[in-house]
C-alpha cells in the first residue's frame, strides 16, 4: 500500500477504542478494520465523503453496517476464502481438545498434581466413528465437515439451504436442526452472524443434544446463549464444549472459565502466519484496486460498484 499512498497504522496490536477509531478515519480515502471495529453511520461520517472503502480484516463482517455505507457509496469488503482451512482446522483442535480433555490435563501436569499413571484418569470421548454436525456447510462449514474424513465419522448437516453436490463430494447427509441437534455426538457451528441466527443455540437446544455431546463454535460468540450455556456445562446437559469466540469478547460468561469441562482460547482461529498474511494482502488489494476505481476482490455490498 506504501507503494501506492500514504499510510498510517495503528501503533498497538489492538483494536483502537471506539473513540480512536472515530478519530483516526477522519479524512481518509481508505480505512482497514478489525472485527472489533463497529463501522456504522457514525463512522462513515466521520471518517468523510471523501472515504471510497473499509476493508475488514475479517471474513465476518457483522460489525458493518452495509446499508449504511452502500447509502453513501462506500465499498465494503472482508477476507473470504484464505482462512478457510485455519479456521476449519482451528475448530477441530477445540473438538479434540476438549474431547480428549487436553487443557484440563495439561494443567494438572503443570500444576504439578500428576503422581503416576491411573486407569481412569482424564477420561474422555472417542472421535474415530462418532457422528459429526457440522450447522452451516459454506466455506468453513465444508472445510471442517472434509477433514472429518480421516475419523471415519458420519457427517450431518443442516443450512438455510441444501446442497447435495457438496453433500456428494464430502459425504454429508442433509437434516433439519432438530435431528442435527439430537444426532450429533460433535455438534460444530459454522453460520454467520446474522438477526436470524443470534442464541441459533440456547437452553431449548441444548436439552435437545445428547448428555455425551460437545459443541465447538469458532463463528461467532452470539451464536451460543452463553449463561444457558454455562448452566448446561455446569449441570452436565451436554458434555463439554470447545470455543474460540464468546458473546461479549473480552469478557466471558459468568462462570465459563471455572468449568473444567470447556476449553476456551481468545478467537484464534485464523491466526496462523500464513493465513493472516494472506488476509492482509487481500484487504491491502481491496484498498488499492477500490482507489484505483477498479472492482476490490471481495466486495461485500457490490451495488455500490454498479
Ligand atoms: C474472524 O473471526 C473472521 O471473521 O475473520
Ligand atoms: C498405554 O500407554 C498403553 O500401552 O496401553
Amino acid at each position: 500500500m506504501r507503494q501506492f499512498h500514504d499510510v498510517e497504522v495503528n501503533p498497538h496490536d489492538r483494536a483502537l477504542t471506539r473513540e480512536e477509531l472515530l478519530h483516526a478515519v477522519r479524512g481518509r480515502h481508505a480505512v482497514i478494520t478489525l472485527l472489533t471495529d463497529t463501522v456504522d453511520g457514525a463512522v462513515l461520517d466521520a471518517a468523510g465523503p471523501q472515504c471510497r472503502i473499509f476493508a475488514n480484516y475479517a471474513v465476518g463482517f457483522n460489525n458493518f453496517d452495509l446499508k449504511a455505507a452502500t447509502a453513501r457509496g462506500v465499498v465494503m469488503t472482508n477476507t473470504p476464502g484464505v482462512l478457510d482451512d485455519a479456521t476449519a482446522t482451528h475448530a477441530w483442535a477445540l473438538l479434540l481438545a476438549t474431547a480428549r480433555r487436553i487443557s484440563e490435563s495439561e494443567r494438572y501436569v503443570r500444576a504439578d498434581k500428576w503422581k503416576g499413571w491411573a486407569p481412569m484418569a482424564f477420561i474422555g470421548q472417542d472421535v474415530d466413528n462418532k457422528t459429526l454436525g457440522v450447522a452451516g456447510l459454506g466455506r468453513i462449514g465444508s472445510k471442517f465437515a472434509r477433514k472429518a474424513a480421516a475419523f471415519d465419522m458420519k457427517v450431518i448437516y443442516t443450512d438455510a439451504q441444501r446442497n447435495p453436490e457438496l453433500e456428494q463430494q464430502i459425504g454429508a447427509t442433509y437434516v433439519d436442526k432438530e435431528t442435527l441437534l439430537r444426532e450429533s455426538d460433535f455438534l460444530s457451528l459454522h453460520l454467520p452472524l446474522l438477526p436470524e441466527t443470534h442464541h441459533y443455540i440456547g437452553r431449548a437446544e441444548l436439552a435437545q443434544m445428547k448428555r455425551t455431546a460437545i459443541l465447538i463454535n469458532a463463528a461467532r460468540g452470539p451464536l451460543v446463549d452463553e449463561k444457558a450455556l454455562v448452566e448446561a456445562l455446569r449441570e452436565q446437559v451436554i458434555w463439554g464444549a470447545g470455543l474460540d469466540v464468546f458473546e461479549d469478547e473480552p469478557q466471558l460468561a459468568a462462570g465459563l472459565s471455572e468449568l473444567n469441562n470447556v476449553v476456551v482460547v481468545p478467537h484464534i482461529a485464523s491466526a496462523t502466519i500464513e493465513t493472516r498474511l494472506a488476509m492482509g494482502r487481500i484487504a491491502a488489494g481491496n484498498v488499492i484496486s477500490t482507489l484505483r476505481g477498479e472492482a476490490p476482490q471481495t466486495c461485500i455490498n457490490p451495488e455500490v460498484l454498479r
